[in-house]
């Protein structure tokens, strides 16, 4: 069965960004010039999604106007003649219709988020991506999920291996390797502490999911940090139904930490020709005064 439909949830605070995000939806923080939430936006078309979901809260407008066309702005270049630009925000925008906003009205876990799309959803296999968990690939992740769950039928997550003293900060596995990418989810736990992680083996935000996933989201019990979790869902999910994770290649950045939003930022700046080697000019200039 095609996966249509992605699922972002983006109704969170950003408060680790303030004052950045006192005003401004934390996805709209630019790494080089474009907003987070475009590449993953970018991503979920990419792995032939047609329908994106956008999960929203409060203070979430500037998310609908990016994706939405700016007859100003438009106007605005056509006639200065800056055609390249124009043809680059006239294409971000989504065909009308193709993404939905449905709103989380209280903040009370990913879990939660994701259940508010059921409806939206309805009774197929979807996609979830984390904005937040920017990946540079040279094959988009989400991608390649498509491709393996088109083969295995079942849910899959994408997953790395973290830093032992990382693991209470993600959904972490017990699980078997069984290809060169896959492995085989016996049990999961969120954001265990290091002295009781099954692994260093952590889910990644990109999910496909199977609908039963909503019956046990819907149970609404409450996990780590007093908040709905995927990953409690997800392991009731897996006392019926088999759970891959796919062990991407790529460097994954967590923007919603400073130091990861840094490090995005130079790392996909670095990645452009018209900035590099100003860059690494600077970064070895930099590096001698240290
Ligand atoms: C969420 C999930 C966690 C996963 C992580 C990946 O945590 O709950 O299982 O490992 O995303 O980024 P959050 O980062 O929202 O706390």
């Amino acid at each position: 069965m095609k996966i249509k439909k992605a699922v972002f949830p983006v109704a969170g605070l950003g408060t680790r960004f303030i004052p950045a995000t006192k005003a401004m939806a934390k996805e709209m923080l630019p790494v080089v010039d474009k907003p987070i939430i475009q590449y993953a936006v970018e991503e979920a078309f990419a792995a032939g999604i047609e329908q994106i979901i956008f999960v929203t809260g409060r203070g979430k407008k500037a998310l609908e106007d990016h994706f939405d066309r700016s007859f100003e702005i438009e106007h605005t270049l056509k006639e200065k003649g800056k055609d390249d630009l124009l043809k680059q925000i006239q294409e971000l925008v989504p065909v009308t219709g193709t993404i939905v906003y449905t709103r989380q009205n209280q903040p009370l876990g990913l879990g939660h988020a994701i259940w508010c799309a059921r409806d939206i959803v309805g009774d197929e296999p979807f996609a979830v991506l984390l904005a937040d968990d920017l990946i540079q690939t040279d094959t988009p992740v989400l991608s390649e999920m498509v491709k393996k769950f088109d083969r295995l039928r079942a849910s899959i997550a994408a997953v790395m291996e973290v830093d032992k003293d990382q693991t209470d900060k993600y959904g972490i596995l017990d699980a078997q390797l069984v290809e060169e990418d896959i492995v085989k989810i016996n049990d999961m736990v969120e954001k265990p502490n290091p002295e009781e992680a099954p692994s260093n083996l952590a889910i990644i935000g990109r999910y496909i999911l199977t609908p039963r996933i909503f019956d046990f989201l819907g149970a609404k019990q409450k996990g780590a940090g007093g908040e709905i979790q995927l990953t409690d869902a997800m392991r009731s999910l897996l006392k019926e139904q088999p759970i891959f994770g796919y062990k991407f290649k790529g460097k994954r950045f967590d923007c919603g930490d400073k130091v990861g939003f840094q490090m995005a930022n130079l790392a996909f700046a670095l990645e452009r020709p018209d900035m590099k080697n100003k860059l690494l000019n600077f970064i070895k200039e930099i590096q001698r005064e240290m």
